[in-house]
């Protein structure tokens, strides 16, 4: 029997999440579940003195926006929005024209240009908030014998990499970095994460340390036994407090204002920068939660495409969606367990009930390039880089890329065997491991 898309997600979605839930009391879900034979109470005891104990209940976490009556505003806000469009600004400085934030988009590919026409829409919506001109920093090519730059800025289109998608006029295409950041009170890196180092060091001292800076890449960087998160890279390299945003946002899906949620992970305290940021992007069709966990949702946003391979080579060797299941939830305990052990603060809520958690999880293990090379690679046998050139059209595969670099670390840590799915998505990726060895692996 065939099960449809929908009803496949909805079954994974309970399953993984039942599961987790089942597993949260105990650790160490893969020692525990499903050996254990007498499940132990959730709740703590309640002291004796107390005639009658209550069961313990986790605190309401569902709100709704205060300033669009009845719209589902996230999941894990601590609590409504406050910013009001009169309030002193939170952060300025003496360039801040008629005291309106500036924004500027570095970047300009698949998901850049999708987050561009949300920006702009919503910075015309509260034209007492921002600039209405939003740069987009744009790596130029030529198209068609036509420098990308000026296709976009003449048919407000980026014909390359997100097509047949019009962008609001307010959208100005910059080729220059420098240029297209200047005077910005709030940068929105969205990049291939192996750009970000270059493009910051242009930008190092020419952007306002009074500034907010938002990453929305999903990768890490390693160096040796070190690894680090985009917005901790880029906000060292410009000083400026740096969040996080990411969820289950299929690129093409969000630009065609289909129904999607994300997470804003923000910075211990920060909450009022995050709800500046929460106005630039919530919109009716595009749900912004807000989570104080950068680590956390920079995390998931990384090691999921490393899951995406692995869902990507079950795809590639037919092995059905039981397997695929199996996978993804190997896979989410393992994002889960080497965040908390490599990051401090890092909150399981982030994992479990973040658009950013399972919910990209979901979307990319079904749709996304990651998955489509990973079921190629194993189908024709060709390398990743090739398969990069051949299916991609120019966007970047991060996957394949990050469960490298994901090895390397828990290579030069001494901890590979801890985390066999990534450990085998590296084996089959790069050292000629047999994919169908995979299960046999984990
Ligand atoms: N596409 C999605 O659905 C999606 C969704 C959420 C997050 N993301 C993340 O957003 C980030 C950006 O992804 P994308 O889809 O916008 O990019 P992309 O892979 O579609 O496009 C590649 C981009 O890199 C630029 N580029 C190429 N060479 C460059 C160079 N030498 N220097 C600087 N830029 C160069 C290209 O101009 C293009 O804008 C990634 O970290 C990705 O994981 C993507």
């Amino acid at each position: 029997m065939r099960l449809s898309t929908s009803s496949l997600t909805l079954y994974l979605t309970l399953f993984v999440l039942l599961a987790f839930v089942h597993a949260l009391p105990y650790g160490n879900f893969w020692n525990n579940w499903p050996s254990t034979t007498t499940p132990q109470p959730v709740t703590q005891p309640q002291p004796q003195s107390q005639p009658n104990p209550q069961p313990q209940t986790k605190p309401t976490r569902k709100f709704r926006c205060g300033d669009e009556p009845g719209s589902y505003c996230g999941i894990y806000p601590p609590k409504q929005t406050t910013v009001s469009l009169t309030q002193k600004r939170l952060f300025s400085h003496s360039k801040m024209v008629a005291n309106k934030y500036k924004l500027a988009i570095i970047g300009s590919g698949n998901w850049g240009s999708a987050i561009a026409r949300i920006a702009g829409m919503n910075v015309q919506r509260y034209p007492e908030l921002f600039e209405e001109q939003v740069n987009m920093y744009v790596y130029e090519e030529q198209v068609d014998g036509k420098p990308l730059t000026e296709i976009i800025n003449k048919q407000h289109e980026n014909v390359k990499y997100l097509p047949g998608i019009t962008l609001p006029d307010n959208i100005v295409a910059v080729n220059d970095v420098v240029k297209a950041a200047s005077g910005a009170d709030l940068l929105i890196f969205v990049l291939p994460h192996q750009f970000i180092p270059g493009i910051c060091t242009q930008l190092r001292g020419k952007v306002s340390k009074n500034a907010r800076a938002l990453s929305m890449i999903k990768g890490v960087e390693v160096k040796d036994s070190n690894i680090r998160i985009f917005a901790d890279v880029i906000e060292e390299i410009l000083g400026c407090k740096t969040m996080a945003l990411s969820g289950a946002n299929i690129a093409n899906e969000v630009a065609q204002d289909k129904f999607s949620e994300t997470t804003i992970g923000y910075r211990e305290g920060d909450l009022e920068s995050a709800e500046i940021f929460h106005k630039v992007f919530d919109r009716p069709t595009f749900k912004v939660g807000m989570i104080e966990d950068v680590a956390g949702v920079s995390l998931c946003g990384a090691l999921k495409n490393v899951v995406a391979i692995g869902a990507g080579f079950c795809d590639g060797l037919e092995w059905g969606s039981n397997a695929k299941a199996a996978i993804m939830r190997i896979g989410l305990m393992e994002m889960k367990n080497f965040s908390e052990e490599f990051f401090e603060g890092v909150k399981a809520e982030t994992f479990t009930e973040t658009s950013a958690g399972i919910a990209d999880l979901i979307t990319t293990c079904f749709g996304g390039r990651n998955r489509k090379c990973a079921e190629a690679f194993v189908k024709t046998g060709k390398s990743f880089d090739v398969l990069e050139k051949e299916l991609l059209n120019g966007q970047k595969l991060q996957g394949s890329e990050t469960a490298r670099e994901v090895y390397q670390f828990l290579a030069a840590r001494g901890k590979v065997d801890d985390f066999p799915l990534f450990k085998a998505v590296y084996n089959i990726s790069f050292e000629g491991g047999v994919a169908q060895d995979l299960a046999s692996k984990l």
